[in-house]
């Protein structure tokens, strides 16, 4: 496997050796704050954070950090990132020693009810095998009621193979969300495959 996205998604099938990729490739999905994440889609989620007056916030999925210091540096609220990969987290921590980032899986979101706001950052897309998403949003729905979600997801036109199941565009997403729709930005660059997304809920 030479390409990143092999432990990932291959074949249209999830894969999801997320510490394995991490300990071969440097950067996957070009994190790096110039990468392909659009800084407009994590704009939106500074605009969202100070619009909707919030103080606290943990990303899960938070990668290499970049997002999550972005975010940080715009707002200053309390961050805490969350990543399944130890080798991400330690490179995070390496690159933000001023930031807080821990080892955890999604599947433990309870363990971090104290936050105000929570924020999935492209990472969606890897929450669907053995219906983790539904899970996750069902100890939400139950548990986290009052507070904040965050999504920001690119969604592919046309040659998505994964997940379609599930939701191929944000209306359908939306319609799938068990919370309260607060704000929706949907971001689309002509002569793009593939738009991005973030969009504010009501636990
Ligand atoms: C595409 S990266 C997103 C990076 C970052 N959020 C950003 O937007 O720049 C997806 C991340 O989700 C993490 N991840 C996948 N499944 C997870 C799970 N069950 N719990 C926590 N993190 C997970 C992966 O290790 C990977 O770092």
């Amino acid at each position: 496997m030479n390409r990143y996205q092999d432990y990932v998604i291959r074949d249209g099938k999830f894969i999801g050796k997320f510490e394995e990729m991490y300990q071969k490739f440097d950067d996957p999905w070009h994190q790096s704050e110039d990468g392909i994440f659009n800084n407009l889609s994590r704009k939106v989620v500074s605009h969202f954070i100070r619009q909707y007056q919030i103080k606290t916030s943990i990303e899960f999925g938070c990668g290499l950090g970049n997002t999550m210091s972005f975010i940080q540096k715009e707002t200053n609220i309390e961050t805490l990132g969350v990543d399944i990969s130890e080798t991400s987290i330690r490179k995070a921590k390496k690159k933000y020693p001023k930031m807080s980032f821990e080892v955890n899986n999604i599947e433990n979101i309870l363990d971090y009810s104290q936050f105000q706001c929570f924020f999935f950052s492209e990472i969606t897309w890897y929450l669907l095998e053995d219906k983790l998403l539904d899970k996750v949003f069902e100890k939400m729905k139950n548990n986290l009621s009052g507070k904040f979600f965050i999504h920001n997801l690119t969604f592919y036109k046309g040659q998505q193979k994964y997940g379609r199941k599930y939701f191929t565009n944000l209306k359908e997403f939306i319609e799938f969300c068990p919370f309260k729709l607060l704000t929706k930005v949907e971001i689309e660059e002509n002569d793009c495959d593939a738009y991005q997304t973030s969009s504010i809920f009501l636990i």
